[in-house]
């Protein structure tokens, strides 16, 4: 799956390109990465890429036309990709919108703008949709792309070693994670749940369960709203209201 991204930074991505999950499924070629950097479409001998915003004010403006040919470069490669520009202004990109643009197979082209953002005709012109990471403001839109493509490429087929880890993943659908352990059994006084130490398969996904739930419930209980859920998360849901409070949701604080 290929993905683009127009960036006055490109050596930022090394930070996501060299390490981790999305190298590894660079190196597999199950992700392919296009930098184009608008600094190597300006023909004039400073290289310029921002200007003074019209009607005044701080900060400068990335300018129409090195951004608009690292555009169009980028589209001659990849003419499919949907067009995304990151901002604080665009809608929230979640994890429903990762597994989408995975599921799809949908081809990206991202624009991470600098200073005070693009010129707004780039917009009107190139861009497809407006995605935010949160509402916060980044110095730029290059941790944000990391973000959108750190999050899709992860779900591409392969990309993660341990099958499991994807499995885990739409087990918990939209349910925040469960607690986890490794050895040693105790440490500092603190032991492993039980449960998780015996062999009962049903009895640990039960308990995991319970704890994604207890965890959604006490944290994020916004995220429960609205969901889907099967009869058995129904009645674990409703123990847990029935108990908050009681000693059973020490694990949990
Ligand atoms: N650029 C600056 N801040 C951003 C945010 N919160 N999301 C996406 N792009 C951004």
């Amino acid at each position: 799956m290929r993905f683009d991204v127009v960036t006055l930074m490109p050596a930022m991505f090394d930070a996501l390109t060299k390490e981790g999950v999305v190298a590894k499924a660079i190196n597999r070629q199950i992700a392919q990465i296009g930098l184009w950097n608008p600094r190597d479409y300006t023909t004039d001998l400073h290289r310029t890429v921002d200007d003074r915003p019209y009607g005044g004010g701080p900060g400068m403006v990335m300018k129409y036309q090195p951004l608009q040919q690292a555009i169009e470069s980028a589209q001659a490669v990849s003419p499919q990709a949907k067009v995304v520009y990151l901002s604080p202004q665009g809608r929230r990109f979640d994890q429903h919108q990762a597994k989408a643009v995975a599921a799809g197979r949908q081809s990206l082209l991202l624009i991470a703008g600098r200073y005070e953002g693009v010129d707004e005709r780039i917009i009107q012109r190139y861009v497809d949709e407006e995605w935010s990471i949160g509402d916060y403001v980044l110095s730029g839109g290059e941790l944000a792309a990391m973000v959108v493509l750190d999050a899709v490429i992860r779900l591409l087929p392969g990309a993660l070693g341990d099958a499991d880890s994807a499995q885990q993943d739409s087990f918990m659908d939209g349910l925040l994670d469960c607690p986890h352990y490794t050895r040693p059994d105790e440490i500092d006084g603190l032991s492993v749940p039980s449960v998780l130490q015996g062999g009962n398969h049903d009895a640990i996904r039960r308990w995991r369960l319970q704890q994604a739930l207890m965890r959604t419930n006490r944290r994020r209980p916004d995220l429960l709203q609205g969901r889907h859920m099967t009869v058995e998360e129904e009645k674990f849901l409703a123990e847990i209201i029935a108990a908050s409070g009681d000693a059973e949701q020490t694990q949990e604080q």
